[in-house]
């Protein structure tokens, strides 16, 4: 298999990183993707920076090994722990979620104040307020613990999770953002409930999407996109149990998630 013919590697912590899969799926139907999701050891958010580091370069280290010609760390928490790592440990090209992120971040600002949502171990790295280094903009930052584990558990909607939202994003509104990172890939599957607590002024920024665009971006500039119409091999590989893994991913995501299998890292 020539290098333009190997598949893009995925990762995240869990079922976030598949809204970064889907939006790559749309931008790069002829890619064939390799996705693993770290459901046995989810969530990375509330676990020492040490320790996310290990997991992501394990988790990266698996991917690799299958022979993927880029890497997607379509995980906030392992970016911020591990991306330097990557970057050092691998000759591949490697997509991150969060330069990307604070890039858009910075381009729709109109008052100068954005928030980011995101995991704790994410706040605690401040991977973001280094992404927007010097820029003169004001950054609030709201940890959001268990969102994570609402989607995990299929929960996106409802009372319990508006209320949770109402409480962890209250001190953004306080600081009258009006441009919100959503600094988790899990989160984008909660924009619902962010969207209608933060109000329609304030402009939600997906580092879903904007992690997609930027691997079109990279992949087209070092010419590693396949030629040619391409019946696109997906495989979608976890830690965790990949019935529940399948059943899930197309309850949240659709049929695309098919074919689930369990791996060891
Ligand atoms: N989806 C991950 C992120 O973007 C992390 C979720 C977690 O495992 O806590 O940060």
């Amino acid at each position: 298999m020539t290098q333009v013919d190997a598949p893009i590697g995925i990762f995240d912590s869990g079922f976030g990183g598949l809204t970064v899969a889907r939006a790559v799926v749309d931008l790069l139907p002829n890619e064939d993707i390799v996705y693993l999701g770290d459901t046995a050891r989810t969530p990375y958010g509330p676990r020492s920076i040490a320790q996310v580091r290990e997991y992501t370069l394990q988790c990266l280290d698996a991917l690799v090994e299958r022979g993927v010609k880029a890497l997607v760390i379509a995980c906030n928490t392992g970016s911020s722990a591990a991306l330097r790592d990557a970057r050092e440990r691998y000759s591949l090209p490697i997509i991150d979620v969060i330069l990307p992120a604070a890039g858009r971040a910075l381009m729709t600002t109109r008052n100068a104040h954005i928030g980011v949502v995101c995991t704790e171990a994410t706040a605690t790295s401040r991977a973001y307020n280094d992404a927007l280094g010097a820029a003169p903009v004001t950054l609030t930052t709201a940890v959001a613990p268990k969102f994570v584990e609402f989607v995990e558990a299929g929960v996106t909607t409802g009372e319990e999770v508006l209320a949770l939202a109402s409480e962890y994003l209250a001190p953004l509104k306080a600081a009258e953002v009006d441009t919100l990172i959503l600094g988790c890939t899990h989160y984008p599957l909660l924009s619902g409930v962010i969207g209608y607590v933060m109000g329609e002024s304030v402009a939600l920024v997906s580092s879903a999407d904007e992690c997609a665009r930027a691997a079109f971006a990279t992949l087209t500039r070092l010419d590693l996109l396949r030629k040619s119409p391409h019946n696109a091999e997906r495989v979608f590989l976890t830690t965790g149990d990949p019935a529940r893994f399948e059943g899930l991913g197309q309850r949240l995501m659709g049929g695309f998630v098919q074919g689930v299998a369990q791996v060891n890292v």
